[in-house]
């Protein structure tokens, strides 16, 4: 009776199933998992929504890539041309819209390994094949080129690139964005640059570089008030678009079509767009202190613990921890569940695929956060690391 794009037999695994009951006898005490802005005791200005109760926000203004007052608001904000924006309610909507634009069922997307989980759901939900090529760990996950390469074929029809990563927080780099605009200018295919997490960069690093308005080949760049000013529940999210003229206007043509079919975006967030966007430099910054504080406590514990080693990110909202291999990722993190009460991510799930890994966010309110990376390196002491 079902389609096959969700695979037979939903089944949690072992793992969802010791994290329900946790949650269920209250033993899960700390989060690391958590990515929502929204719920880690952060500060949002007063009066930030008020807008959404203008009256404006009452009346429908059909617009398939947004209302023109939304869409010059992301401008301003992003630097990218209004008309060359589109809105959606997500950004997971905007890559269920250009996998519709770019693929026939069957058709395969490119995506970084690891990443961002979401994507191998996304692209599965529209019939979409998607190839992994790997990044590399020792090269500070920059783009693995032999990889990127051999997983191309003749139904590849776009490479997504997320940077910062998530859940490594790495940069594209400049000499890989020149080596990608010239391997899909060969190939004929599309670039996107997810950049939701471009507003949240620890270091400067001179040779890191964005795609935003990259005008040698079609490329969608991809950002949200998810991120950006920490407001995922306000379903408000932008695709910039940018190449060759002739390649821009037809996309947007068919896009047109496409957005026009769903009319997602709500009006109260698009009356409200500017004033979310202005009020949030304040979340911005809130969030900004929050990941640099976390991530110099996690350096300070993990610089005390020898067997655990720590990939410095260069942005986003998480950090990968190496840990000794006495146990699995599973047992690792089933065990600081049973006997701390702590939850982190094992890094298959973001396909983490060599050592043993534990991904955290780095969100959390600083006590709950140290006490967790404490109990991590408490653990790998007990465990016998
Ligand atoms: C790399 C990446 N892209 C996109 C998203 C989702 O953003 P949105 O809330 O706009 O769908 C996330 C969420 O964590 C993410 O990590």
């Amino acid at each position: 009776m079902f389609s096959r794009r969700l695979a037979a037999g939903l089944q949690p695994n072992r793992l969802a199933l010791a994290v329900d009951q946790a949650r269920v006898a209250g033993r899960l005490r700390i989060d690391l998992t958590t990515t929502n802005p929204t719920a880690v005791g952060l500060p949002y200005p007063a009066g930030m929504t008020t807008a959404l109760a203008d009256a404006r926000g009452l009346v429908y203004e059909p617009a398939p890539f947004g209302t023109a007052e939304a869409r010059a608001a992301v401008a301003a904000f992003t630097g990218l041309p209004a008309d060359r924006l589109v809105l959606t309610a997500s950004t997971s909507e905007a890559y269920g819209f250009l996998f519709k634009l770019l693929c026939d069922p069957g058709d395969a997307i490119l995506a970084p390994r690891p990443s961002y989980p979401l994507f191998d759901l996304l692209s599965a939900l529209e019939g979409v094949e998607l190839t992994a090529y790997r990044l590399d760990a020792d090269g500070g996950w920059c783009i693995d080129r032999s990889s990127l390469e051999r997983a191309l074929s003749s139904r590849t029809r776009a490479v997504i690139v997320v940077s910062p990563n998530n859940p490594t927080g790495s940069r594209l780099r400049a000499a890989d964005r020149e080596w990608l605009v010239d391997l899909a200018r060969r190939y004929r295919l599309a670039l996107v640059s997810d950049e939701v997490f471009a507003d949240y960069l620890f270091a400067d690093r001179p040779d890191a570089a964005s795609l935003a308005g990259e005008s040698r080949v079609l490329t969608f760049t991809l950002g949200g008030l998810s991120k950006a000013v920490g407001l995922p529940q306000m379903k408000l999210a932008w695709t910039g678009i940018s190449g060759p003229d002739d390649d821009v206007r037809e996309a947007l043509a068919r896009l047109e079509i496409i957005a026009d079919s769903y009319l997602s975006v709500a009006a109260p967030v698009q009356v409200a767009a500017g004033r979310l966007l202005e009020a949030g430099a304040a979340v911005r910054r809130s969030i900004r202190l929050r990941l640099e504080r976390n991530l110099q406590a996690l350096r300070a514990v993990v610089a005390a613990m020898p067997a655990l080693t720590l990939y410095e990110p260069e942005g986003g909202w998480s950090a990968v921890v190496r840990v000794p291999a006495i146990r699995s990722e599973e047992e690792w993190v089933i065990g600081l569940l049973d006997e701390y009460g702590v939850l982190v991510h094992p890094g298959w799930f973001f396909d983490l695929d060599t050592g043993t890994h534990l991904v955290v966010s780095l969100l959390p309110p600083p006590e709950t956060f140290d006490a967790g990376v404490r109990s991590i390196a408490d653990a790998a002491a007990r465990w016998g690391a």
